[in-house]
Protein backbone atom coordinates (compact mmCIF):
# COMPACT_ATOMS: atom_id res chain seq x y z
CA UNK A 1 0.00 0.00 0.00
CA UNK A 2 1.49 2.90 -0.77
CA UNK A 3 1.49 5.32 1.49
CA UNK A 4 1.36 8.75 -0.12
CA UNK A 5 -2.47 7.28 -1.21
CA UNK A 6 -3.54 7.63 2.38
CA UNK A 7 -3.98 11.63 3.46
CA UNK A 8 -3.78 10.76 6.96
CA UNK A 9 -4.86 8.72 9.65
CA UNK A 10 -8.50 9.34 11.18
CA UNK A 11 -8.47 6.62 14.11
CA UNK A 12 -5.60 4.61 15.18
CA UNK A 13 -5.87 0.91 15.53
CA UNK A 14 -5.27 1.39 19.91
CA UNK A 15 -8.09 4.10 19.41
CA UNK A 16 -10.36 1.45 17.07
CA UNK A 17 -9.34 -1.63 19.42
CA UNK A 18 -10.46 0.39 22.96
CA UNK A 19 -14.02 1.97 21.35
CA UNK A 20 -15.01 -1.88 20.23
CA UNK A 21 -14.52 -3.39 23.57
CA UNK A 22 -16.40 -0.53 25.05
CA UNK A 23 -19.14 -0.73 22.37
CA UNK A 24 -19.31 -4.19 23.07
CA UNK A 25 -19.40 -3.26 27.02
CA UNK A 26 -22.37 -1.42 25.99
CA UNK A 27 -24.18 -3.74 23.58
CA UNK A 28 -23.55 -7.01 26.38
CA UNK A 29 -25.07 -5.25 29.05
CA UNK A 30 -28.30 -4.37 26.98
CA UNK A 31 -28.73 -8.19 25.50
CA UNK A 32 -27.85 -9.71 28.51
CA UNK A 33 -30.03 -12.94 28.74
CA UNK A 34 -31.17 -12.62 25.52
CA UNK A 35 -29.96 -14.55 22.00
CA UNK A 36 -28.96 -12.69 19.87
CA UNK A 37 -29.08 -12.72 15.85
CA UNK A 38 -26.11 -10.41 14.42
CA UNK A 39 -26.33 -9.42 11.24
CA UNK A 40 -23.72 -7.90 9.24
CA UNK A 41 -23.99 -6.15 6.59
CA UNK A 42 -21.16 -6.86 3.55
CA UNK A 43 -18.71 -6.08 2.88
CA UNK A 44 -17.42 -2.99 4.83
CA UNK A 45 -18.31 -4.14 7.92
CA UNK A 46 -16.52 -7.22 7.81
CA UNK A 47 -13.32 -6.73 10.61
CA UNK A 48 -15.15 -4.79 12.54
CA UNK A 49 -18.01 -7.69 12.89
CA UNK A 50 -15.29 -10.11 13.62
CA UNK A 51 -13.82 -7.79 16.62
CA UNK A 52 -16.69 -6.80 17.90
CA UNK A 53 -18.07 -10.32 18.42
CA UNK A 54 -15.78 -11.98 19.94
CA UNK A 55 -15.88 -9.31 22.76
CA UNK A 56 -19.21 -10.14 23.18
CA UNK A 57 -20.06 -12.91 25.77
CA UNK A 58 -23.75 -13.80 24.37
CA UNK A 59 -25.09 -16.67 22.82
CA UNK A 60 -25.19 -15.55 19.01
CA UNK A 61 -25.69 -16.52 15.50
CA UNK A 62 -24.41 -14.74 12.53
CA UNK A 63 -26.51 -14.03 9.31
CA UNK A 64 -24.82 -12.04 6.66
CA UNK A 65 -26.54 -9.71 5.01
CA UNK A 66 -25.46 -8.24 1.10
CA UNK A 67 -26.57 -5.07 0.25
CA UNK A 68 -26.31 -3.40 -2.97
CA UNK A 69 -25.63 0.29 -2.77
CA UNK A 70 -23.90 3.35 -4.28
CA UNK A 71 -21.08 4.78 -1.97
CA UNK A 72 -18.23 7.91 -2.95
CA UNK A 73 -19.53 11.23 -3.22
CA UNK A 74 -20.09 11.15 -6.77
CA UNK A 75 -21.70 8.51 -7.30
CA UNK A 76 -25.75 9.00 -8.03
CA UNK A 77 -28.03 7.49 -5.30
CA UNK A 78 -30.13 4.62 -5.54
CA UNK A 79 -32.32 2.49 -3.16
CA UNK A 80 -30.75 -0.06 -1.65
CA UNK A 81 -31.66 -3.74 -2.57
CA UNK A 82 -30.92 -7.19 -0.35
CA UNK A 83 -28.88 -9.29 -2.92
CA UNK A 84 -28.30 -12.07 -0.99
CA UNK A 85 -29.73 -13.95 1.42
CA UNK A 86 -32.75 -15.20 -0.89
CA UNK A 87 -34.15 -16.03 2.61
CA UNK A 88 -34.09 -14.15 6.47
CA UNK A 89 -34.73 -16.39 9.47
CA UNK A 90 -35.14 -13.91 11.95
CA UNK A 91 -38.82 -13.81 12.82
CA UNK A 92 -39.14 -13.59 16.98
CA UNK A 93 -35.26 -13.06 16.82
CA UNK A 94 -33.45 -10.19 18.18
CA UNK A 95 -31.75 -8.58 15.68
CA UNK A 96 -28.98 -6.27 16.15
CA UNK A 97 -27.67 -5.00 12.03
CA UNK A 98 -24.23 -4.43 12.12
CA UNK A 99 -22.65 -1.66 9.10
CA UNK A 100 -19.28 0.40 8.84
CA UNK A 101 -20.70 3.44 7.55
CA UNK A 102 -23.91 5.78 8.58
CA UNK A 103 -24.04 8.08 5.86
CA UNK A 104 -27.64 9.21 4.06
CA UNK A 105 -28.85 6.67 6.33
CA UNK A 106 -30.47 5.02 3.28
CA UNK A 107 -28.94 1.29 3.57
CA UNK A 108 -29.62 1.00 7.26
CA UNK A 109 -33.56 2.63 6.78
CA UNK A 110 -33.95 -0.10 4.25
CA UNK A 111 -32.41 -3.23 6.11
CA UNK A 112 -34.82 -2.15 9.34
CA UNK A 113 -37.55 -1.67 7.33
CA UNK A 114 -36.79 -5.54 5.73
CA UNK A 115 -36.17 -6.95 9.04
CA UNK A 116 -39.44 -5.74 10.90
CA UNK A 117 -41.43 -6.67 8.05
CA UNK A 118 -39.86 -10.46 8.66
CA UNK A 119 -40.97 -9.73 12.43
CA UNK A 120 -37.90 -9.75 13.99
CA UNK A 121 -38.42 -9.25 17.89
CA UNK A 122 -36.46 -6.26 17.95
CA UNK A 123 -34.14 -4.43 15.24
CA UNK A 124 -31.60 -2.60 16.64
CA UNK A 125 -28.26 -1.28 14.55
CA UNK A 126 -24.98 -0.92 15.64
CA UNK A 127 -22.05 1.24 13.29
CA UNK A 128 -18.51 1.52 13.32
CA UNK A 129 -18.98 5.37 11.98
CA UNK A 130 -21.35 8.10 12.21
CA UNK A 131 -20.48 11.24 9.51
CA UNK A 132 -21.63 14.10 9.64
CA UNK A 133 -24.72 13.93 6.78
CA UNK A 134 -26.19 11.42 9.23
CA UNK A 135 -26.23 13.31 12.27
CA UNK A 136 -27.11 16.56 10.70
CA UNK A 137 -30.18 14.54 9.28
CA UNK A 138 -31.36 12.97 12.56
CA UNK A 139 -30.47 9.16 11.60
CA UNK A 140 -30.38 7.34 14.39
CA UNK A 141 -28.32 4.06 15.40
CA UNK A 142 -28.69 2.56 18.85
CA UNK A 143 -24.77 2.00 19.15
CA UNK A 144 -21.65 4.03 17.31
CA UNK A 145 -18.09 3.85 17.73
CA UNK A 146 -17.13 7.11 16.06
CA UNK A 147 -18.53 10.62 15.12
CA UNK A 148 -16.70 11.74 12.06
CA UNK A 149 -16.60 14.55 9.19
CA UNK A 150 -17.90 14.51 5.71
CA UNK A 151 -14.88 12.72 4.57
CA UNK A 152 -14.41 9.66 2.75
CA UNK A 153 -12.76 7.03 4.42
CA UNK A 154 -11.48 3.87 4.06
CA UNK A 155 -9.22 0.61 5.98
CA UNK A 156 -10.35 -0.71 8.99
CA UNK A 157 -13.13 -3.32 5.90
CA UNK A 158 -13.84 -0.37 4.36
CA UNK A 159 -13.11 0.61 1.09
CA UNK A 160 -12.72 2.62 -2.20
CA UNK A 161 -13.31 1.01 -5.50
CA UNK A 162 -12.54 -2.59 -3.72
CA UNK A 163 -9.29 -1.55 -2.42
CA UNK A 164 -7.86 -0.85 0.99
CA UNK A 165 -9.81 -2.39 2.91
CA UNK A 166 -6.77 -4.16 4.81
CA UNK A 167 -5.30 -1.04 5.78
CA UNK A 168 -5.38 -1.56 9.84
CA UNK A 169 -6.72 1.89 10.47
CA UNK A 170 -9.22 4.24 9.36
CA UNK A 171 -7.85 6.38 7.24
CA UNK A 172 -8.81 9.56 4.61
CA UNK A 173 -7.97 8.81 1.41
CA UNK A 174 -6.12 11.52 -0.15
CA UNK A 175 -8.33 13.27 -2.89
CA UNK A 176 -5.94 12.56 -5.53
CA UNK A 177 -6.69 9.11 -5.29
CA UNK A 178 -10.74 9.80 -5.59
CA UNK A 179 -9.95 11.32 -9.02
CA UNK A 180 -8.02 8.95 -10.82
CA UNK A 181 -9.52 6.13 -8.69
CA UNK A 182 -7.16 3.39 -6.60
CA UNK A 183 -3.87 2.07 -8.42
CA UNK A 184 -4.76 3.89 -12.34
CA UNK A 185 -8.47 3.09 -12.02
CA UNK A 186 -10.89 5.08 -12.56
CA UNK A 187 -14.50 3.96 -11.84
CA UNK A 188 -16.58 5.80 -9.48
CA UNK A 189 -19.98 3.66 -8.93
CA UNK A 190 -20.51 0.29 -8.11
CA UNK A 191 -23.52 -1.85 -6.96
CA UNK A 192 -21.64 -4.82 -5.07
CA UNK A 193 -21.77 -4.76 -1.46
CA UNK A 194 -19.72 -1.85 -0.29
P1 LIG B 1 -25.85 5.30 3.46
O1 LIG B 1 -26.97 4.45 2.91
O2 LIG B 1 -25.68 6.60 2.70
O3 LIG B 1 -25.93 5.53 4.95
O4 LIG B 1 -24.54 4.52 3.07
C1 LIG B 1 -23.77 3.84 3.94
C2 LIG B 1 -22.90 2.88 3.18
O5 LIG B 1 -22.12 3.57 2.16
C3 LIG B 1 -21.87 2.33 4.14
O6 LIG B 1 -22.33 1.10 4.66
C4 LIG B 1 -20.66 2.14 3.28
O7 LIG B 1 -20.69 0.88 2.67
C5 LIG B 1 -20.77 3.19 2.22
N1 LIG B 1 -19.95 4.38 2.54
C6 LIG B 1 -20.40 5.60 2.91
N2 LIG B 1 -19.38 6.44 3.15
C7 LIG B 1 -18.25 5.73 2.92
C8 LIG B 1 -16.83 6.04 3.06
O8 LIG B 1 -16.41 7.14 3.43
N3 LIG B 1 -15.97 5.03 2.76
C9 LIG B 1 -16.38 3.79 2.38
N4 LIG B 1 -17.68 3.45 2.26
C10 LIG B 1 -18.61 4.41 2.53
MG1 LIG C 1 -21.86 -0.79 3.61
Amino acid sequence: MATQEIQRVLVSRRRIARRVQALASEIAASYRGRELVMVPLLTGSMIFLADLMRCLPLKMRVDVLAVSSYAGQMTRSREPRILYPKKLQVAGKHVLIVDDILDSGRTLAAVRAILRRQRAASVRACVLLRKHTALRLGMRADFIGFDIPDEFVVGYGMDYNHFYRNLPEIAVLHPSVIATGPHGGNSHSRIAPS
